[in-house]
């Protein structure tokens, strides 16, 4: 095996934890970073030693010692054009969530990387915690028994939020429930989703941001297992840091029910009251020890491109998990029941309203 040669496009909070992750690992031989924020650029080139840093994130695309780009950048209607041309140029691609913004866009990238035969895989970090990945063994091995229903409530920050908000109006669905609509599919393999209903929960964000609070998704899977998701931007800052997560799953030999609220590290200071740290949904590094998903993930994506292994999150899944976002979408949106998969007219139907209105 050589070395590879790695691009990360957007270096902010996530491109610049794969970035370090990157220049880390002993598979990589070289890390390229394009960052239009001239000073983050050059604090995360410091940080990783990279061989080439610039603004124009084509010059990665067009760099032909280049393996694999990870993009990173946001504003998310970047996502769809620089994962296009990376896979275009031949480039393995790891993209962060979400794949697109629309399925067509979805449909486009996963063709390229099938046509290729390119890895290409989606941020869905959540995958490489440990208790999720203990609750997945818990239903693959058989210790549940038959799963029939598996709950998640995750909540973040509205500092967070409002970070997300500003910048993009895509729903509480299609920004945070993806995380878990992907975890629960992937627990329940090969079951499929067969029937969505969604409502928006109007709060404080409303008057700030013009966007719901929280979203709340009911999906029925095709042999009737019941998969809830309440995805929610408003906690207030006393809360756990950044994110809280609740995680319940019933079968008939079992349950299991997961507390990854971070209540367990406490800190409490005379300026700034209880904390609770670690509770990024990345993680972070704290010094030699990374906590939280986003290192194992960015490592496991570089040892899918160096060994030529299948990647844990297969973008035909992820490409399953925005079509299920989309009709909770349009399910708040007409407050109906809605059956998947999508018709072509409420496809154009939810992609005239992509951006989540108040109805
Ligand atoms: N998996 C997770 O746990 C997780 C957590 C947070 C965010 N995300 C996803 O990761 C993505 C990045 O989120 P973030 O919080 O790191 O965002 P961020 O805003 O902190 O970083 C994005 C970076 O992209 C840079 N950028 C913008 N336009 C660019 C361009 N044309 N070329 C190069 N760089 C450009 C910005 O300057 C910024 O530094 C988002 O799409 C989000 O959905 C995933």
């Amino acid at each position: 095996m050589s070395q590879l040669k790695v691009g990360i496009i957007g270096t902010g909070w996530c491109g610049g934890i794969r970035a370090v992750a990157s220049s880390r690992s002993a598979l990589v031989a070289e890390v390229h970073i394009a960052e239009t924020d001239a000073d983050r650029r050059q604090e995360v080139a410091t940080l990783t030693s990279a061989a080439t840093a610039t603004a124009d994130w084509t010059e990665l695309v067009d760099h032909p010692g280049i393996d694999a780009i990870m993009v990173s950048a946001t504003p998310e209607d970047l996502h769809h054009p620089m994962a296009k041309a990376a896979l275009t140029a031949g480039k393995h691609v790891l993209l962060e969530k979400p794949i697109a913004l629309t399925l067509d866009e979805a449909d486009e990238l996963i063709g390229i990387a099938d046509d290729g035969g390119l890895k290409f895989t989606i941020g869905y970090s959540q995958r490489f915690n440990a208790k999720q990945a203990m609750v997945k063994r818990a239903i693959t091995d058989g210790t549940l028994g038959e799963v029939s229903s598996i709950l998640v409530s995750r909540h973040i920050t509205r500092s967070l939020g409002a970070k997300i908000s500003s910048r993009t109006k895509l729903s509480p669905a299609a920004m945070e429930a993806t995380h878990d609509l992907d975890f629960a599919f992937w627990c329940l393999e090969p079951r499929r989703p067969v029937r969505v209903y969604s409502q928006n929960a109007w709060g404080a964000r409303e008057a700030t941001l013009g966007v719901p609070d929280t979203q709340y998704l009911v999906v029925t899977m095709d042999d009737g297992t019941v998969v809830s998701v309440g995805a929610g931007m408003s906690l207030p800052p006393g809360y756990p840091n950044q994110s809280s997560t609740w995680i319940e799953v019933l079968g008939t030999e079992g349950a299991v029910l997961v507390d990854a609220s971070h209540r367990d590290v406490v800190l409490n200071t005379v300026q700034n009251g209880v904390q609770f740290p670690l509770s990024t949904m990345p993680g972070e590094y704290v010094d030699h020890v990374y906590a939280g998903p986003m290192e194992r993930e960015t490592v496991h994506f570089l040892e899918a491109v160096a060994y030529d292994r299948p990647v844990l999150v297969d973008p035909h899944l992820a490409r399953v998990v925005m079509e299920v976002y989309v009709a909770a979408d349009l399910s708040a949106e007409l407050n109906e029941v809605v059956s998947l998969p999508l018709t072509p007219d409420q496809i154009g139907l939810a992609m005239a309203g992509l951006y989540v209105n108040r109805s």
